[in-house]
């Protein structure tokens, strides 16, 4: 601290260093660690290394943590990436292990939100803390199979398949009943706001994407019909925790099952998405992109979050190759990626020109616990290798 002092702050970083506040929530910067699941949580308990992995990150302003299954028999398994020994936002032994993490990570000054997920169509039937329970899917779909992918063949030819059947109107209600009753234990354990996981390919995304919801019930239909479930699940969430928590809800264009994914074409499609969802009490839209750069509609240089920002009026999160060359599927590719001050230092411009509010960082600060640190300091930032991400503490 005494050092920031000596050495007064870059100013092209500055704007990350300024606070956030929302309700009750109170961020002493705008950098968030973004949501990466990490399989360190046997029979999805999270023990004591967790609670050292991120009070070691907890300079970051806010900390999201990796995918937690929400309580319902098939949220959680393998799929395709991540989920075994992803942990439980249910069941007494998680529920006490996620009190010590955020105990530690709050003497440490930080604060935390717990990512809640279900991975949908993405679970593979037969693994998982319930291996007999059948998998659902909206329409019972996996996703188109002739586009380019982000899990392995093998994985997808495993899964695909099964079960070819929609989901019922009960088993929709569950899902989201699921959410409800893990987002009430997470606030009860001292959590302070909850993330949810509407992005990427699974559950919620499942309803939102037209590759995997077909539907032409309730649940279905157009863009604005396929937010449906995402809008029930966000109010139910409300009604669970209250008013005041912070409602972070991550989307994405792209899915593990199609990299090109769109879930919106135009702004006035993104419109009909995100509006019903905000509506329903979401505070914190996670604009979940590759490169954070990209604008998102021609004629624009917004990207995903300045335009969920723009549209719902709501407070927004970007993401996507902060400090790094390269991005998340790219550096999968390669092995690992350059590191990028420069990048920082954009990003740092949009948020001071108020496109979005926070700046999400995953790989840099998975990679590094100091990254936040470095910035502040002008350190030298370290490259990232994909070979240490299993190892990482
Ligand atoms: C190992 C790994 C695990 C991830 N797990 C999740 C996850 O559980 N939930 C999620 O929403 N995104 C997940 N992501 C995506 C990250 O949150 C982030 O959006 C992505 O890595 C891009 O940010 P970056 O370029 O700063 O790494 C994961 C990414 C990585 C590399």
């Amino acid at each position: 601290m005494t050092q920031a002092k000596e050495h007064p702050m870059d100013e092209r970083i500055a704007p990350l260093f300024s606070p956030f506040a929302l309700h009750s929530l109170r961020l002493a910067n705008r950098i968030v660690m973004a949501p990466m699941t990490r399989g360190f949580s046997p029979q999805g308990v999270p023990g004591a290394d967790v609670a050292d992995y991120y009070s070691r990150r907890a300079d970051t302003g806010l900390i999201i943590t990796e995918g937690v299954g929400v309580d319902h028999p098939a949220a959680l398994g393998g799929s395709g990436v991540d989920g075994d020994n992803a942990p439980h936002m249910y069941g007494k032994a998680a529920l006490s292990g996620w009190r010590a993490v955020i105990d530690a990570v709050h003497a440490a000054g930080g604060v935390i939100m717990p990512q809640l997920w279900h991975q949908g169509v993405m679970r593979e039937m037969g693994t998982g803390p319930h291996p007999d329970t059948e998998s659902v899917r909206p329409s019972g779909v996996w996703g188109p199979l002739d586009r380019t992918a982000m899990v392995s063949p093998d994985y997808i030819e495993r899964v695909a398949a099964k079960p070819g059947r929609a989901m019922t109107d009960s088993e929709v209600g569950d899902v989201i009943e699921g959410f409800a009753r893990s987002a009430r234990w997470a606030m009860e354990a001292g959590f302070d706001g909850i993330a949810i996981h509407g992005a990427h390919g699974y559950m919620v995304d499942n309803f939102l994407w037209e590759g995997t919801n077909g539907r032409t019930d309730r649940w279905g239909g157009d863009h604005k019909g396929r937010t449906a479930f995402a809008a029930a699940l966000v109010r139910a969430v409300r009604r669970e925790i209250g008013p005041d928590p912070v409602i972070n809800f991550r989307f994405s264009q792209w899915k593990q099952q199609d990299v090109r994914a769109r879930l919106a074409d135009t702004p006035r499609q993104l419109e009909e998405v995100l509006g019903p969802i905000a509506d329903a009490g979401v505070d914190i839209f996670d604009g979940s992109q590759r490169y954070f750069d990209k604008p998102e509609f021609e004629g624009s240089p917004l990207n995903l979050a300045g335009w969920a920002k723009k549209l719902t009026g709501k407070a927004s999160q970007t993401v996507g190759g902060v400090g790094l060359s390269s991005g998340v599927y790219d550096s999968k590719k390669t092995g690992g990626s350059d590191a990028a001050r420069d990048n920082v230092h954009r990003v740092a411009e949009r948020l001071a020109r108020g496109e979005f509010d926070l700046v999400g960082v995953g790989r840099a600060i998975m990679h590094d616990p100091h990254w936040t640190r470095r910035i502040r300091e002008g350190e030298d930032l370290l490259p990232f290798d994909e070979n240490s991400r299993l190892v990482l503490t």
